[in-house]
Formats: C-alpha cells, structure tokens, sequence
C-alpha cells in the first residue's frame, strides 16, 4: 500500500504549534461591524486522494467549499462527501474529539479533523492528508492494524482481584495518578509523530506504552512485572529517544514520554530489588 507523500515531520508536527488554535475563540465584535468571520467564506480543499485497491499514484484533488461562522475540518469533509464527491473516504463517529477516529495532517500539522475550525486555521487553503507513517487504505482512511497490535501486546485492561462482586475502590490521589494516560483516546496521532516508530518497527509505540503505565500507576492493577518485562527492549521502553513529538501532537494532553519514563524507572526499581535480594 502506498504511503502519502510527507513533508518534513517538523512541518507535520507543527513544531510550536499552538493545539489551542482548535478551540474557537469567541470573536469580540458583533456580526456585520467589521466581522468579516461573519459573511461565509470560501476555502479551497486540497485532499490528497488514493485508492490502495486500484493503485496509482496519489494526487491531490482541490475542492471549494463555503463555509459559514462556524465550521470544522470534519463538517467540511462532510459537505464535500454531500455536495460534490460522495467517494471521497475519511472516519468520524464522535464529531466531538472523543472517539479519535478523525485523526489526519491538516495544513501539515496533524489534529483531530472535528477539533480544528477553518477559522482558526492560518489559510483559506486547507491541504488535508492521511495520518502519516501508516499504509493509506484510501484517502484519508489509514490501515491502523499495527497500532492495534501493539495496542494488544500490552495487555491494557485492569488486572485485578476483585473479591465477589465488591466495588474497588480508589482515592481520589490515586486517581490522581492515572488522570492523563485515561484520557487517551487512541487516535494514533502521537504514533503517527513518532520518528521512532517509523524506523523501529518492533517499537511498541507512545500510545501503548502510555497506556501501560496507566495500568502500572492504577492502584487496583494486580498484573505482576510480566509485561514490564516484556517491553524492557529496544521494542519497548528504551527504544524511545525521548523526542516528545508525541506529546505535541497529542489532542488530549496526554504526555507519552512522561509514562515511558515511568515504565523505565519501574525496570530499573524492579532490578535494584532483584540484585539486593528484596524480591
Ligand atoms: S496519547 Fe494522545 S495522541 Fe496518542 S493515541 Fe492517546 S490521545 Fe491520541
Ligand atoms: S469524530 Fe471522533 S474524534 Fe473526531
């Protein structure tokens, strides 16, 4: 399958770029005084489209679309599908940046397509292309197997004895404790930011290890070191170069190379303990 051309990954990534850019800030003046936002505006699409299942080369195709005060990426891609291209292919469930479905490079940086209003962006020509370092399946569809997989080898649900049907409870600091890595939503744009993941294949990737730690830091987790054990390789924790281009372009806040780190002090702890005979 093909890959979509890329820019540079610093492009891509947006370095510095502001996530905040997203979130609609109100507009203090009041419609028709000055408020140009408030007349529709025209963009111009710039959709990288190809088809894994005929082959061909990729290419870009340029559609219009008027938009009105308010409107994201997604509802544009929507009004597209609706109006003028019923086969141009991307994913959405949520439309509310909850379900990471809609994960692909908007104007080189990569985002969440139902998070990024067309007023925020810095052009009326939007190029929007599919997640890089994952196979194009078409358009902006992408081939997520290999996410999933790794996703899978870490086991990430909670491993825990519950006696009976009783509640597990625990405190709101050990909550505390978890907050970040729960709020992943598994859109695959921190991977896709991964340099390391496009040159390790065995790298087990930011999302996954994130979530390992979060199972790890979970006071309720009963799992053993098994699968710490697993990712202390080059496939796993140390594979990371601590670049953090996974925490820039994470849509939820979630800081990957924060539970990579974690996961290393825990390996380095869980020997220390072994060579002195405490375990
Ligand atoms: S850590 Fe952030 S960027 Fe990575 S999969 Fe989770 S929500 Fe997406
Ligand atoms: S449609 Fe669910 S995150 Fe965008």
């Amino acid at each position: 399958m093909k890959q979509s051309p890329s820019p540079p990954l610093g492009e891509r990534l947006g370095e510095g770029a502001d996530h905040s850019a997203a979130r609609p800030h109100p507009d203090p003046r009041p419609e028709g005084e000055g408020n140009s936002l408030a007349a529709p505006t025209e963009y111009r699409f710039e959709v990288l489209r190809y088809d894994a299942a005929r082959g061909g080369e990729p290419r870009f195709v340029s559609y219009e679309v008027t938009a009105g005060k308010r409107m994201s990426v997604l509802e544009a891609l929507l009004k597209i599908q609706d109006e003028q291209d019923p086969s141009l292919a991307f994913r959405y469930a949520c439309r509310g940046a909850v379900c990471g479905s809609c994960a692909m490079s908007i104007g080189g940086k990569l985002n969440l397509a139902c998070r990024v209003q067309l007023r925020n962006l810095p052009s009326r020509r939007v190029v929007v292309e599919p997640l890089p370092r994952f196979d194009v399946i078409k358009d902006l569809v992408v081939n997520m197997d290999g996410f999933w997989e790794k996703y899978e080898r870490v086991r990430p649900w909670l491993h825990a004895k519950l006696e009976g049907e009783q509640e597990s409870r625990m405190s709101e600091r050990q909550r505390a404790k978890i907050d970040q890595y729960v709020n992943c939503i598994l859109c695959g744009l921190c991977y896709a930011a991964c340099p390391v993941a496009s040159q390790n294949e065995a790298f087990t990737g930011p999302a996954a290890l994130a979530k390992l730690e979060r199972f790890y830091a979970d006071s309720r987790e009963d799992r053993g070191a098994d699968t710490l054990a697993q990712e202390d390789a080059h496939g796993g924790v140390w594979g990371c170069h601590t670049i953090t281009r996974c925490i820039q372009a994470c849509p939820k806040g979630v800081r990957p190379t924060d539970g990579i780190e974690a996961l290393r002090r825990r390996l380095v702890v869980d020997k220390l303990k072994r060579a002195f005979g405490k375990r």
